[in-house]
């Protein structure tokens, strides 16, 4: 597992003090020092403003200049950084800066980077009031996905060093009127959700034959040595003695056996109902008889995404010892083309007892998670977000920025979009009306697996909702979120922000 292990720490000394290889300033447009910089500029004799002046930098975001030699002070170098009008520059302005800050900070002369961009985000700003030192929390977050790289299946160790340089301690200076205890908190809420976006992003770029369902049992058994965890691992017989008829059908074509796995967290009162996640854990989604095409069928390591949520949110919430129960429930499987896989047509018998025609044997994904939605009334939930690669149409209607969000309760949907908001790791409502329902309707069974052509995530949410029961349950699809393709190809780590800050707001105590 290659997830960062540089040092991340608070700067609370003065600035000009510091001793570091590099200290990244921020300029605004059009060339408008912040204010950590205007300090610095007035300990090295205006050195900044007349770089400036000369035209160096404009402070349009996301351009950077590097100033090796500085005198006056103690850092080493100067990493200038533009963060476009300072009108403009909200939140999603300053994740892109943090990122990129860090990034342009990994090179090998440079072991030690001091950043004061939290120091342009006041703690009473916007979001800030009811979440102190969010912002900090940010960018250690940021800084994380700069730093991560997956380079686990790279040959050549010598050649991954000098590709990959990474600085062995960063500190951020923050605002001084955030009170050093919430920054501190801040600091380690990023630390913990930092490695949590780190841990989803790399099971969800390890390939399919590695990866697979036992693997990812093997990881929750991990999990539970090193953090106060208890992981059980539902095996195929178990499985078949709770009649999860739906499920296994899609494991059948496959040589991996099916896993079913579950991690419970207790930070919680003992009589306290817990949060339950359920993850999409498809190892590898060839579609089974109704093959998908060739192109980009490689992507479909990704469709345990859902589950490599999961992973990273209960790793993040018991490494911040969040005061708040949580069980994490992922069904596991591959789908493939087989002698003995689903054919369309056939009909299953889920854990339920409801049985569903399956009329595409891509639609898979339903068909493991509506038994795993069902064994989770056995947790008594408070309420059941489940998170899945669910839908090619979900990319269609939003594309790659938002992931779709459906549920069956107001309060719970708008508290996930409100995490997000505040994450910028955003949702997007869709309707789940009864309308929809009808779509589903079956000649030979309860229920068809797929909907038709229209409103495939919609249907697909409708399919779910008949298997949580009367719990309050929230579904978000991230076929279009959880990983980016092309030249960036690989795992976002998303909605590990999303779902980590949505149970830190439910745990605390509502005043
Ligand atoms: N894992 C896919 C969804 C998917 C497709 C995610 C493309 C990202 C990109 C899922 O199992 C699937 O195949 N869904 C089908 C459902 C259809 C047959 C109703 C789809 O979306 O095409
Ligand atoms: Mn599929
Ligand atoms: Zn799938």
């Amino acid at each position: 597992m290659t997830i960062p292990n540089t040092e991340i720490e608070l700067v609370t000394d003065a600035l000009t003090d510091q001793l570091c290889d590099l200290l990244v300033l921020a300029v605004f447009d059009k060339r408008k020092l912040s204010p950590p910089a205007q300090k610095i500029d007035q300990a090295c004799d205006g050195k900044l403003t007349s770089l400036i002046d000369q035209g160096e930098l404009d402070g349009k975001k996301g351009a950077t200049l590097l100033i090796p030699e500085i005198s006056g002070i103690r850092a080493q170098r100067i990493l200038l950084i533009g963060c476009g009008k300072q009108g403009k520059f909200g939140l999603t302005e300053y994740q892109e800066v943090c990122h990129k800050a860090i990034s342009q900070s990994c090179r090998s002369n440079i072991k030690h980077v001091i950043v004061t961009l939290p120091e342009l985000v006041s703690p009473d700003h916007d979001q800030g009031k009811d979440n102190p030192g969010v912002y900090l929390e940010q960018a250690v977050v940021a800084a994380y996905n700069a730093l991560y790289r997956f380079d686990a299946l790279k040959s050549d160790r010598s050649e991954k060093k000098n590709e990959a340089p990474q600085p062995a301690r960063i500190g951020f200076s923050f605002d001084s009127a955030l009170d050093p205890k919430s920054a501190q908190a801040a600091l380690s809420r990023g630390i913990a959700i930092g490695r949590g976006v780190s841990l989803a992003r790399e099971l969800g770029n390890l390939p399919g034959n590695i990866c697979n369902p036992t693997y990812l049992a093997d990881q929750a058994l991990a999990l539970a040595k090193a953090l106060p965890i208890t992981t059980t691992i539902l095996e195929e017989a178990e499985m078949e003695k709770l009649g999860m008829g739906a499920l296994l059908s899609v494991s059948r074509g496959s040589r991996q056996p099916a896993k079913l796995i579950v991690m419970e967290y207790k930070g919680g009162g003992k009589s306290e109902q817990p949060v339950v996640l359920v993850g999409k854990g498809l190892t590898f989604d060839a579609g089974g008889i109704s093959l998908k095409p060739a192109g980009a069928m490689d992507e479909m390591k990704f469709d345990m995404c859902g589950s490599a949520s999961v992973f990273g949110t209960v790793q993040a919430i018991a490494e911040m010892k969040c005061p708040i129960n949580l069980v994490g429930i992922i069904p596991s499987s591959e789908n493939m083309p087989d002698g003995d896989a689903n054919k369309p047509g056939d009909v299953v018998t889920s854990m339920s007892g409801k049985t569903i025609e399956i009329l595409n044997t891509d639609a898979e994904g339903r068909l493991i998670l509506c038994d795993a939605l069902t064994y989770a009334a056995k947790f008594k939930p408070a309420v059941i977000i489940d998170i899945a690669t669910l839908t090619g149409a979900v990319v269609v209607a939003l594309g790659s920025h938002a992931t779709g969000l459906l549920g069956n309760d107001e309060a719970l949907v708008q508290d996930l979009l409100q995490a997000g908001q505040i994450t910028r790791d955003r949702a997007w409502q869709l309707p789940l009306w009864e309308a929809y329902q009808d779509q589903l309707d079956s000649n030979f069974a309860d229920m068809a697996n797929i909907g038709g052509r229209e409103a495939g995530t919609i249907t697909a949410a409708c399919f779910l909702s008949r298997y949580t029961g009367d719990y309050n349950w929230a579904h978000l699809d991230i076929a279009g979120t959880a990983w980016k393709k092309g030249k960036l190809k690989g795992a976002t780590g998303r909605p590990v922000q999303l779902l980590s800050q949505y149970i830190i707001t439910r745990a605390k105590p509502q005043t």
